[in-house]
Order: structure tokens, then sequence, then C-alpha cells
């Protein structure tokens, strides 16, 4: 959560920072802010609640300039998203601070600092920062080492940004759990959180690791490890171009992620499959040891991934023979598990960075489970780094907060990963020619499906005006009907819960009447006839029911029943396909309802706190 940006330059740095912040938005959007180190006019700051549109409104009204500057858009932790809660804070106009992360002794450092004198305008954690950095500076540190001083009595995660008046000549970083990364330019170098920020000015980066602390000056980079030694970063290039950030000719990033989904699944796929076969190698060199020891699967993820964890869950077992385990990263990660040596962990994260995820997989790892294997968008994240085994989900930048190209695309990666896992167990080679086949016909059966959005559209104009909604699914569906809602009450705010259809008369049928809508998932498999029988019990109850079934599944539309007739296609690519309705469901809904649907409220895209 939180975007940093930093810039060091001959140039003026403001239009560098306020564009790194437009693209790193999407992590949080509760207010903006930014200050620059000028010369004899000293620090200047300006912020402000709301977006990066408020605060580039506020600079055409008062600009600022300047060749060093600091910059942060935020999802606020501690305090209210007003003015003076909005990074970077100040202490006494000589030190600027942005802070991505929560500092959890801050109530103690606060205290020791307000008997020093220290005095403080807002109700964030942030600011015991800046005011610790400025106490070490008076007591004749410099800046480098007074940021060292103060992250050694920091308790919590960070990634922070500082400048100090009295050294304008260089920005420092420092970096403990969310990520920080140096960019690298010719006579000006950046600080960010997230590479997208800086595309435009640079694509060289230097990932810094935890304990790290970077010193940027205009001509040079220093990073110090840890014990305070210098140590030197591997530099890397990304892959990402300028353009796959923008928004083209759609209205949102979400409705452009959902229509490039074909593409994305078809990149996920490149050079993994070949002929009838899933290439071992796709998963790295160590893969076929570790695979040849794997007696179970612990997945952890949380929110849409722990979707796809679920649905993978019955892949593993019912096609591959293999125990598989999954849990919302957040509680597994403080349930004490009985750990599996011969367990391989499974870890699941568009961004890489959730906080809670990657805690999961480092208490999996000290107590005792197997080796990690992570399925993962973000290339530069901290998640790839710290597993045994990465099958990038390769489906370019995901800018909307609500995940959608990231689902189909890990649901893709974790049935290669389901293939490989279980031709050692259960899985027959005519179970996996079957399905490589129809993996190949994923990205068409995707199209076909978006062709149906005016349909969708159409139906979706009966729910804006609904409170609440019911989605149902059967087995491997279920967890379908788990993203569907979430996608509906993310983004609409109209308040939806899964079940599976046969759990209906277990308590939630109470709920069903004419006013709370009823969407059902019905492919053509196993058991389609008892879904069936599950939505006569709506139907005979006066409920409304929204059934996205197969064309061959006999589902006959009527005043109450409102059928979407989805081509027929192979059995286990159904709950990839199947979620691309319910995301055009909750989007179009959210679109009639006029919500903020890339930036839907209390949200953010990466969630690197816990
Ligand atoms: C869903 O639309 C959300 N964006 C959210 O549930 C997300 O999937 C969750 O926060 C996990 O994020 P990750 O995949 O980046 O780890």
């Amino acid at each position: 959560m939180c975007g940093i940006v930093g810039a060091i330059a001959e140039r003026n740095v403001v239009p560098i920072l306020v564009e790194g912040l437009r693209r790193l938005e999407y992590r949080g959007y509760d207010s903006a802010g930014l200050a620059v180190v000028n010369g004899a006019d000293g620090l200047k700051r300006v912020r402000t609640p709301g977006k990066v549109a408020a605060l580039d409104a506020l600079l055409e009204d008062e600009p600022v300039q300047g060749g060093l500057g600091i910059a942060h858009t935020r999802w606020a932790t501690h305090g209210v998203p007003n003015e003076a809660n909005a990074h970077p804070h100040i202490c006494r106009d000589q030190v600027a601070v942005v802070h991505n992360g929560i500092i959890e002794n801050y109530a103690e450092i606060r205290a020791e600092q307000e008997r020093l004198g220290y005095e403080f305008a807002s109700d964030t954690d942030t600011e015991v920062i800046a005011t610790r950095i400025h106490f070490h500076l008076e007591q004749g540190a410099g800046l480098v080492e007074a940021v060292r001083k103060t992250t050694g009595e920091l308790e919590g995660a960070y990634a922070i940004g500082v400048v100090d008046t009295r050294e304008p000549d260089r920005i420092v970083g420092a970096r403990m759990g969310p990520p920080l990364l140096v960019g690298l330019g010719v006579g000006e170098h950046f600080l960010t959180s997230d590479v997208a920020a800086l595309i435009p000015v640079t694509q060289r980066f230097l990932v810094l690791e935890d304990g790290d602390i970077a010193e940027l000056e205009r001509d040079r980079v220093t990073v110090y490890d840890r014990s305070g030694e210098v140590v030197e970063r591997e530099e890397s290039l990304s892959e990402l171009s300028a353009d796959a950030v923008e928004r083209g000719q759609y209205r949102h990033y979400m409705q452009k992620e959902i229509f490039e989904q074909p593409e994305a699944i078809a990149n996920t796929l490149e050079g993994r499959i070949h002929g009838s076969r899933v290439l071992e190698a796709a998963f790295g060199p160590d893969a076929k040891a570790i695979f040849n020891r794997v007696q179970s699967v612990q997945i952890v993820a949380c929110g849409t991934s722990f979707h796809a964890g679920l649905v993978a869950r019955n892949w593993f077992e019912g096609l591959a023979g293999i125990p598989c385990n999954v849990e919302v990263a957040s509680e597994f990660r403080y349930r004490h598990p009985v750990p599996r040596a011969d367990a391989l962990v499974v870890a699941i994260s568009q961004s890489g960075e959730t906080a809670d995820t990657l805690a999961a997989v480092r208490g999996a790892r000290e107590i005792g489970f197997g080796p990690v294997l992570s399925i993962v968008n973000a290339p530069e994240s901290s998640l790839v780094r710290e597993s045994d085994l990465v099958l990038m989900t390769r489906a370019g930048p995901e800018i909307g907060v609500a995940s959608t190209k990231a689902f189909t695309t890990q649901l893709t990666a974790l049935l290669l990963l389901v293939v490989a896992l279980g031709r050692r167990r259960a899985l027959s080679s005519e179970s996996e020619h079957r399905i490589v086949e129809q993996l190949r016909s994923l990205p068409g059966v995707c199209e076909r499906v978006l062709a149906l959005d005016e349909h969708v559209h159409s139906l979706a104009g009966r729910f804006a005006d609904k409170h609440h909604a019911l989605f149902l699914g059967r087995g491997v569906q279920y967890p379908v009907a788990m993203e569907g809602a979430l996608k509906l009450k993310e983004i609409s705010y109209i308040h939806a819960e899964a079940y599976p259809a046969g759990e209906l008369k277990h308590g939630p049928l109470a709920l069903v009447d004419a006013d709370m809508p009823v969407v059902a998932v019905a492919p053509n498999d196993a058991l389609l006839e008892k879904l069936k029988s599950n939505l006569e019990e709506v139907r005979a109850r006066g409920g409304e029911l929204y059934v996205f079934a197969d064309q061959n599944a006999g589902v006959r539309p009527s005043p109450s029943v409102h059928v979407l007739e989805v081509p027929p296609m192979g059995e286990h690519i159904t709950p990839i396909v199947y979620t691309i309705p319910l995301q055009l469901l909750a989007y179009y809904a959210a679109v009639l309802k006029g919500t903020d649907i890339d930036q839907p409220r209390n949200l953010a895209k990466s969630v690197t706190v816990e």
C-alpha cells in the first residue's frame, strides 16, 4: 500500500514525481503529496487529501520546483485521510519523510520524542520517523547515519524516502519489508516502491534488500547493507513499457484488463506446453528434483489469489490425486499449522508483495514446510526473490484494484502445475493430453465469451438498484462464485455473498425474495443436475435467477430466470472461462452505479501492510 517516488536530477523533478504518483495511484489514493528541496527556498511541501489529480490542481495554482524531491500517495493506516496525515511528514522544516508500512512501536517513540520537546502535527506513525531522524542529525550524525540510527529503533515494516535541507544533494531510502527500488539514470537517480512509477524515465533498477539503506546523489548511488557495509546490488532491466500502463481506448483499466485476458492467458502458456505435454523446465532448473519429493501441496494466498487456490485444490485432489490444503495467508501465518516437510508451499500473488502472503511463506519455511513455489505476476517482487521455484503469470501490469486477468492467468498457471505434479501421481498421459488441448483452446474460448459483453451489460442493469446478491456454484465453480461475489462487492458496493449451491437450504434460502438477485454458474459438468435442483429451490421461493449456463445445459429462461448462454468448452477450463462473465457483470453494475471502478473506496491494489 502507498506509493513512494523520489528523484534527484539536474532538472526540475516535480513533473517526474507527479507522473510517478499517477502511475502508483493504484497502490493507495487517500491522499497525495510531495516535498522538494530548492536551494535558498528550502523545503517546499504540497499535499492534499484525495487523488493525484487534486495534487496536480494544487501545483497548477502554486507551482513548486526543485532538483530533489520525494512524493507519496497514501492508503491510510494510522490516522484518517486528511491533509495533516498526508505525506511527506516534515520535522522542523528540515527533514521530510515518505513512508510505506507500519511502525509498531510508534506510540513509545512518539512519547519519547514529546518528552524531548518535539511537537506532532499528525496522527500517523510516520511522523515519529521524521522527528527521530531530526534528533539524530542534531546529535551530529550525517543523514545516512541518522537514518541508520532511526531505522535501528523502529519495529515493524517500512520503506522510506528521506530528504534533509542541510544535505541538499542527496536522498536517502531504507527498506525493511515493503519494496523499495532505486532507478538508475544518467546524472539523475530515482527511488520508488514500484518500477511502474519510473518507466517514463528509466528501466534500470536496483532492488533494495531488507535492511538496506540507499544514498542517492546525482552522480552516484551507494547502497549499504544492514551491517553498514557498502554492497553492490545487481542491476535489473524492467520489461515494462510505458504504454503497458496506459488505459488506451477503454473507459477503465478494469475493462481493459478483462478484455486483455485472451492475450494474457496465451502469454502464460507460451513456451510452457509443447505438443501435448506441459514442460517441466517452465518451473525452473530445480523443478524436477523438488517435484519428485512432493507428497502434498499447501497453498497460501489472499483475496482473489486465495480463490484461485481454492479452484486449484479441486484440480490437485480431483485430477492429480495430490492432497492439497488451501488457507488464507493471514490465518495460516498465526495458526500454528503442523508442518509437512514433503509439502510444496504454493504462494499465489499478483503483486508478490502482499504482506500476509510473504509472512505465511516465511513462517512456513521456519516451521519446516517444504520448498516454496510462487505463482506471481510482478517479476521484481519480493515473493519472486524468496521462492525456490517461480512460475510467472505474465499477465502484464494490472492497474485496476479489482483483480481480473491476474486471476485467470493464475488459474492457467496452476493448471500447468497440477499437470506437472500430477503426472507423478494419478494423472494419466491421456488426461494430460486432454488438459493441454483444452489449455490451448483457452484464449479462443475466452474471446467467444467476451463477445457476450453486451448481453451481460443488459443483465447488469437489473442489479444497479439492488443492495444484496447471492452467488452460487458447486464443486470447482464454488470458488468461481466467490470470486464473482468479491468482484461485485468491491467495485459496485453491492453486498454479495457466495455459497456452495447445496448449502442454500441450510440457511441462506431465507434471504431469497424478488429483491435478492441470485447468480449461478452452470457449466455442463457432473454437478449440473444437482445445481439445477438448487436453482428450482430459489425459483420456488420467488427468487430472481441469473444463470450463466452452458448452451447445452438445458436451463430454460423464464420471466424470473435470465440465462446467459455460454459456448461449450472442455470441462477443465470452465472455472477460468466462467469467471469472465462474472467480471463483466460486476463491471457493468459498477458503471451503472457510477462508482470509482479502478480505485474503489477504502481499498488499495497492493496490500503491503498486515
Ligand atoms: C481482488 O480484486 C483484490 N485485488 C484482492 O483481493 C487481491 O487479490 C488480494 O489483496 C491479494 O493480492 P495479491 O494477489 O497481490 O497478493
